[in-house]
């Protein structure tokens, strides 16, 4: 199977690339190594992929998904099998600072991949939405048979449009979309502007970490592993037709036409003090916090409800934080040598 990864120098990107990789398909990894965050973590990461003895089937393209010309001949000439969209720009407070870079990578570029596979045949296509798409929701677990019609964020209504419009080429031109919405995802080779992230390195340099919400959040905080497993899971379960949805109840879950949505979460969602306490175990060190209020765009909590993912794919995730904590801080301590 030949797959497209957009984001493929990315956090969660490069773990896909990898996996596919190691099963024997073969991958173009898509990415323009933006500086958004320290881009040598990017090229570190497609080092790692291209020492993979399965790496003679990676190829890499340096492009911008919005760049219309170029993704259309990427996909005249390489007809993909399956796309798998990972690329975007990715964060909730920096699209208060920075809300064109959300229309110009989540919107256009999103255009663009829906062009890209409906010209091109593609047999399905997997792409990354969010849980902020659940914004204003309180009743818990979010389930993706609820309304999501109130995002916080630019981040959040760029995500919630991308599940449109693939809905609107699945109902036109029958193509097959599956879109993922993840819940706040960490681990090895994790994102440098991620709590996870800036608090070991805070607390490693003595500083103070900042706990915004006084610490009142709570997370489904999701392990890379698992959304790996969960990215697969549904890439090999292409999107079909819910033959029990009607018009006269529509579930925003599913539909007549061949266009699903999953959540993939942890389900247990965890107190930020007992994320942070856990990773104070982790490293052996007491964090300095300074507690803030609740920032702009971000919401208060967040809990998956998985038995739609489960009901279709059999995948259900299971990593605890004390094992992904570990893990993290073990790869973070060898990659920083700290
Ligand atoms: N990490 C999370 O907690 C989380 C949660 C929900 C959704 N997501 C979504 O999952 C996807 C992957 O997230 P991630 O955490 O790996 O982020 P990431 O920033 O590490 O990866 C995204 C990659 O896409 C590349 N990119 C960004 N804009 C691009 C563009 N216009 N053209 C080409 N490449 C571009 C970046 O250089 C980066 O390497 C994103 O769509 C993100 O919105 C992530």
């Amino acid at each position: 199977m030949k797959v497209l990864v957009t984001g493929a120098a990315g956090f969660i990107g490069s773990h896909v690339s990898m996996y596919l990789l190691e099963r024997g398909d073969e991958v173009v990894g898509l990415d323009n190594l933006n500086d958004y965050y320290d881009p040598t973590l990017k090229d570190a990461r497609l080092e790692r992929i291209n020492a993979l003895p399965g790496a003679d089937k990676f190829r890499f393209v340096k492009m911008s998904v919005e760049d219309r010309e170029g993704m259309e001949t990427l996909f005249a000439e390489e007809k993909f099998d399956k796309v798998v969209h990972l690329a975007a720009q990715a964060g909730v407070r920096y699209s208060i600072e920075n809300p064109h870079a959300y229309i110009d990578s989540n919107i256009v570029g999103f255009m663009n991949i829906l062009e890209g596979c409906r010209h091109n045949a593609v047999k399905h296509l997997v792409y990354a939405s969010s849980s902020s798409v659940y914004g204003a929701n309180e009743s818990m677990p979010f389930a993706v048979e609820d309304n999501v019609d109130h995002p916080m964020s630019l981040y959040a209504a760029s995500k919630k449009a991308n599940e449109l419009m693939a809905h609107t080429y699945s109902n036109l031109y029958n193509l097959p979309t599956t879109g993922l919405r993840f819940f706040t995802v960490y681990g090895p080779w994790g994102r440098p502007d991620m709590a996870l992230f800036l608090f070991t390195k805070a607390i490693l340099e003595d500083e103070p970490i900042k706990v915004f919400n006084h610490g009142n959040h709570r997370r489904d905080f999701t392990y890379i592993d698992d959304i790996v497993e969960g990215i697969i899971s549904t890439l090999d379960n292409t999107a079909q037709a819910d033959p029990n949805w009607t018009g006269e109840k529509p579930n925003p879950g599913s539909s007549k036409v061949p266009w699903k949505v999953y959540n993939i979460g942890a389900q247990t969602p965890v107190h930020l003090l007992t994320y942070i306490e856990t990773l104070e175990n982790a490293l052996g060190k007491k964090a300095e916090k300074e507690l803030l209020p609740l920032q702009p765009g971000d919401v208060p909590d967040t809990f998956a409800d998985v038995e739609a993912l489960v009901n279709d794919t059999g995948y259900r995730p299971t990593t605890t934080i004390e094992t992904g904590i570990n893990n993290f801080v073990q790869w973070y301590r060898d990659y920083y040598k700290v």
